[in-house]
């Protein structure tokens, strides 16, 4: 193949800078799709008022459309255009706004998020984030950006620029590169219409949320219900976060050909034949593993593990995250 078409096919990617940040906004306003750094993963952004940029998202991450997309703005008062508030609503955005919480409201009458970004739903996800790329971004596009993880839907979800190239490469316009991101894992997402209900751990410790609202959470049935084709948060259907290689949890010995992702000080038994070992974080600390979480999986996966044992993990603070993540990578993937 001529070097030309070949090149006509590779995604362009920039250096975080002023001028990267400039072309990105340019090329979301004018229907582009761009992956950008959040503090959470990397995002694939569309402009989320654009129903045909919303399309080819959907297209280029091969995700089915009736999962709904979250709406990233740049600040609360952005977020109230699109997003019905009540006072409780209000006091979560005030306490972890910008940050990684998602919040799920009734839509505003004159919403500007396509139809097609929210699966017909009358609610909205939106998100501020906090990294400082995304935040002039946002301010720069003026507009709502919704925001899938940079990957093919199902995968592993991306931590460096590196691994939304890996997924992406071709199929997106830009790819603006600011480095490893901080968290790790996604946003907390909380609907918020009614009693606030938990739909997916993140970024956020529910015990941070249940502190500010001074209740428990309650929490969304675990699964779908069977036959359920348009389930309140689609995207925590059963295989997810997948690796190619079989996961499987709670290890307490490594058997023979597997990989180990290891957290905390202490050896397993049977660790010195593992195939490969990463270790989330060898002091035990659950910020520092949700860090290296997706990271690992991509890495022990390109490692050609058949199956990658995982050790038990805490479920307080970012463990449970981890734990749902965890869970869904090692899910049947039919
Ligand atoms: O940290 C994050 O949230 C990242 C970064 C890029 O911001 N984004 C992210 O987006 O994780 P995504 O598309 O991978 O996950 C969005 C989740 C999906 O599970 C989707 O079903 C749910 O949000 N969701 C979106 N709109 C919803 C709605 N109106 N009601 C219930 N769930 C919704
Ligand atoms: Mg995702």
């Amino acid at each position: 193949m001529p070097i030309s078409e070949t090149m006509a096919c590779q995604t362009r990617q920039l250096e975080a800078s002023d001028a990267a940040i400039a072309a990105a906004a340019a090329c979301l306003r004018d229907g582009g799709l761009v992956a950008f750094p959040t503090e959470t993963v990397y995002g694939l952004g569309a402009d989320a008022t654009c129903t045909g940029a919303i399309a080819r998202l959907y297209a280029a991450k091969g995700r089915p459309s009736f999962n709904p997309l979250i709406a990233h703005v740049a600040g609360v008062t952005e977020a109230r255009l699109i997003g019905r508030f009540d006072a409780t609503a209000e006091r979560l955005a005030a306490a972890f706004w910008p940050g990684p919480l998602t919040l799920v409201l009734p839509k505003t009458a004159d919403c500007r998020v396509a139809d097609l970004a929210t699966a017909g739903l009358d609610t909205v996800a939106i998100r501020v984030p906090a990294h400082p790329i995304t935040q002039a971004l946002l301010r720069a596009v003026g507009r709502p950006v919704v925001a899938p993880s940079a990957n093919i839907s199902g995968h592993v979800s991306p931590t460096t620029a590196a691994h939304v190239h890996a997924d992406l490469n071709g199929r997106i316009d830009l790819i603006v590169d600011g480095g490893p991101v901080e968290v790790g894992v996604e946003s907390t997402i909380l609907g918020c219409f009614g009693t606030p209900v938990l739909l997916r751990p993140g970024g956020v410790p529910s015990e941070a949320i249940e502190a500010v609202l001074g209740t428990p959470l309650a929490r969304r049935a675990p699964e779908p219900a069977a036959g359920d084709d348009q389930p309140l948060a689609p995207g925590m259907l059963a295989s997810h976060y997948a690796p190619r290689a079989a996961v499987r949890l709670e290890a307490t010995s490594v058997r023979p050909d597997e990989a180990l992702l290891a957290f905390g000080p202490d050896a397993l038994p049977g660790a010195e034949h593992a195939t490969a070992v990463m270790n989330l974080s060898a002091r035990g600390d659950l910020t520092e593993a949700a860090t290296h979480l997706f990271g690992y999986l991509r890495a022990l996966d390109a490692k050609a593990a058949r199956t990658i044992a995982v050790m038990p993990i805490p479920h307080d603070g970012l463990g449970e995250a981890i734990n749902d993540r965890l869970r869904r990578a090692a899910a049947p993937k039919d």
